[in-house]
């Protein structure tokens, strides 16, 4: 069986990157899974602490095991562990890789925190995430104000002294749906800088998530008041994994959007309707097709098996 490890290098030579994709129930996994299998695409399943917390441990490990024998071409991923404890419980439980999201503590103590969660994944041969900088945007249990972004001169130092197997980068994307107030840009001279720091190394985009205005739209229009929502462009995310070195793409806000959105439209067009297969159903279908647009468009990672 194909690893993580060996679908990151994939990822890196032929140019493509890993969906990280969150889910919070059956639902999201499912849509997520059945967009993986359709188009192929090896892709990874991320549970946040909140989602691990919401589910529960045995829930959350059952149905990642039940989509991995529905197609074993995905990888159960820790989203934001901000503590050692969260990263070794989720080690314990069996996850293939875990985040640990340092980017609050100064470098010295993101350093020293990353590197612990380094020594303890890596003997049961878990990958590991950290993160340089911080993504901006408010969710559950990440907040930050504003955008740090990642300094070049330091992520080397990062790398070498923590033994990360992926760095999560902050070059302007944000966690959420409003993204930007003005210009929607990324800052690719930043992720230039880094990669000439560290050549040829797998680096992760958060936040991003390209909020779609169809998709907005069709929530509004159910009910919904979502004002000024605003992702990143598609274009942007394509240049970053086609002509850089992101390898892993986070999207949780987009598969979120798809099922409220659907689940909204059914509620208000049926109104006597209460078989919540009916509009749950619906969103898991959104949510593969929303998926499955992303992995053609954005993560081109469709057969890449
Ligand atoms: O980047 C964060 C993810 O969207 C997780 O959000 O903590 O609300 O589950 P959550
Ligand atoms: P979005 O809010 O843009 O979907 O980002 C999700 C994310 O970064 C999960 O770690
Ligand atoms: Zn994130």
């Amino acid at each position: 069986m194909k690893d993580l490890k060996y679908y990151i290098n994939k990822a890196l030579k032929e140019h493509f990157a890993l969906g990280a994709i969150n889910f919070n129930n059956m639902e999201t996994l499912q849509g997520i899974v059945n967009a993986c299998k359709t188009e192929q695409s090896p892709a990874i399943i991320s549970v946040s602490e909140g989602a691990l917390n919401y589910m529960s441990d045995n829930y959350a490990i059952a149905l990642a095991n039940a989509a991995k024998k529905d197609f074993p071409y995905l990888y159960l991923h820790l989203d934001h562990g901000k503590s050692f404890e969260v990263c070794k419980h989720a080690i314990d439980l069996g996850f293939d890789s875990v985040m640990i999201d340092g980017s609050s503590l100064s470098f010295e103590e993101n350093v020293e925190l990353t590197k612990k969660v380094c020594e303890y994944a890596h003997k049961y041969n878990v990958l590991v995430e950290g993160e340089l900088g911080q993504i901006k945007g408010i969710e559950d249990n990440i907040s930050a104000q504003k955008n740090i972004y990642t300094d070049p001169n330091k992520a080397k130092e990062f790398v070498d002294k923590t033994h990360v197997d992926t760095l999560a980068v902050a070059i302007g994307t944000s966690h959420g749906a409003y993204k930007y107030s003005g210009k929607q840009e990324l800052r690719f001279d930043i992720l230039s800088e880094i990669e000439k720091q560290l050549p040829n190394f797998p680096l992760v985009l958060h936040g991003a998530s390209t909020v779609d205005e169809e998709l907005v739209d069709r929530f509004n229009q159910y009910g919904g008041t979502l004002k000024n929502a605003i992702g990143i462009p598609k274009n942007l995310l394509k240049k970053a994994v086609s002509q850089h070195n992101i390898i892993k793409i986070n999207t949780d806000t987009d598969v979120r959007l798809s099922m409220t959105c659907e689940v909204r439209r059914v509620l208000k067009e049926y109104t006597n309707e209460f078989d919540l297969r009916k509009y749950l159903g619906a969103g898991k279908d959104c949510i593969c097709q929303t998926i499955r647009n992303k992995i053609k468009d954005i993560f081109l990672s469709n057969n890449k098996l």
